[in-house]
């Protein structure tokens, strides 16, 4: 849904985006963030990044910050094919790459720490084992493997197995291994993904989570294990460089929760308590700001919410182009703003944002996996004027 339209050329300059902002311990020089993209690149076998994906990165280092692509921190968290973990050596060194090239390019990256919980699949895990969830609800849809043939392959989700209240420990063992291989690796922080219907987000929501020990129930119970996580993580990295991502009235995944204004709003709080780097919310108005609407009720009360109980750095991703991310920020609903789709687009679009420029189009068939192709040949303003593009290792990964 980018756009490209010669009418942006003629846009009077954006002031707020480009405000210095501090986050946590750093300094960024404007608001504009890279958001999460999974795009299903790592090297098979091992899930492993590698120099194209470094590449990619590398480009894009003018964000205020990059979040990395969601990444699995252990076998058992893993997903989708093809994305990268961050619980082996290989990974580890595969990262380096990644966090060296958009060091060099003057760029800061945090790594987003996942686990998946019931959104996978026994082709997906360790064994060939049941996925792992709250309780033993099984997700409508479909999950995306590697088949035999070694192509991408939808097939229906299965139901998970319960998670026993004695595993817990070791799941947040998980977040603790994932925290420090990101250290190892050079990341400059790391966020939580509790968000999109994933493993954390399973246990805050009341679709997903029959609970009747301390881990379900009461929304305290339900944010427990998002809790412990975030304790595991500062340990290693301390509050100033670690963040949160939360998508409060998203169904995607097939969640729902039966109170969302008590679950989040309670969570927003107890984050805050944290005094972490910021918390980061997937814009429950992604689709009306998408259709250039105004917020519904519903969503435009979630935002409100976030905002008061939340009273550090405050950023939403989803839907917003260059003046809405404009408006927004004067109207005081966050503190930064995260674009997705924009970014795969257009490796320098902080650039494009700052001299109103024509922004390229995303092209969906090259979303997940495959090589350089709709990943890092997209131009910048500089190429378009015949500007020689720095080489790209395609390390591609078979
Ligand atoms: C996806 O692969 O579609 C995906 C991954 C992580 C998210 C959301 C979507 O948080």
């Amino acid at each position: 849904m980018s756009t490209s339209t010669p009418a942006d050329a003629a846009k009077p300059p954006v002031k707020l985006l480009f405000e210095p902002i501090r986050v946590g311990r750093y300094d960024l020089p404007h608001r504009i963030v890279m958001a999460p993209l999974t795009r299903s690149r790592a090297r098979q076998p091992g899930n492993v990044p590698t120099a194209l994906n470094a590449c990619y990165y590398a480009q894009r280092a003018s964000a205020a910050f990059i979040v990395s692509e969601a990444t699995q921190v252990s076998m058992q968290g893993q997903g989708y094919a093809w994305t990268p973990g961050i619980h082996s050596r290989e990974q580890v060194e595969g990262w380096r790459l990644v966090t060296d090239a958009v060091h060099e390019e003057g760029g800061r990256i945090f790594l987003q720490l996942w686990h998946v919980g019931r959104i996978s699949h026994p082709a997906l895990q360790p064994d060939c084992m049941l996925p792992v969830a709250p309780s033993a609800v099984k997700p409508a849809g479909e999950a995306f493997i590697e088949n035999e043939r070694g192509e991408g392959e939808l097939v229906p989700f299965v139901t998970p197995r319960a998670l026993q209240i004695e595993e817990m420990p070791y799941l947040v063992r998980q977040y603790f291994r994932g925290a420090r291989n990101a250290m190892a690796a050079g990341f400059d922080g790391v966020e939580i993904h509790a968000a999109n219907g994933y493993l954390l987000e399973q246990f805050i929501c009341s679709s997903t989570n029959k609970r009747t020990d301390e881990y379900g129930g009461p929304v305290e119970n339900r944010a427990r294990l998002l809790l412990e996580a975030v304790a595991t993580v500062t340990e290693v990295w301390g509050k100033d460089r670690v963040g949160v991502r939360l998508s409060p009235l998203s169904a995607f995944n097939d969640i729902s929760d039966d109170d969302p204004e008590t679950t989040f709003g309670t969570i927003a709080g107890m984050l805050n308590d944290e005094d972490l780097a910021y918390l980061h919310v997937v814009n429950p108005a992604t689709a009306a700001l998408e259709k250039g609407e105004e917020p519904d009720a519903r969503a435009a009360n979630m935002l409100r919410l976030m905002r008061e109980r939340y009273r550090g750095r405050l950023i939403l991703a989803g839907g917003f182009d260059r003046d809405t991310a404009e408006a927004w920020l004067r109207q005081g609903k966050a503190d930064l703003i995260a674009f997705g789709r924009k970014f795969i687009a257009n490796p320098d679009l902080p650039e494009r944002f700052r001299l109103g420029a024509p922004l390229n189009r995303d092209d969906p068939t090259t979303y997940y996996g495959g090589g350089a192709k709709g990943y890092t040949d997209y131009p910048t303003l500089a190429q378009e004027r015949g500007e020689q593009p720095k080489p790209c290792v395609d390390d591609r990964w078979r």
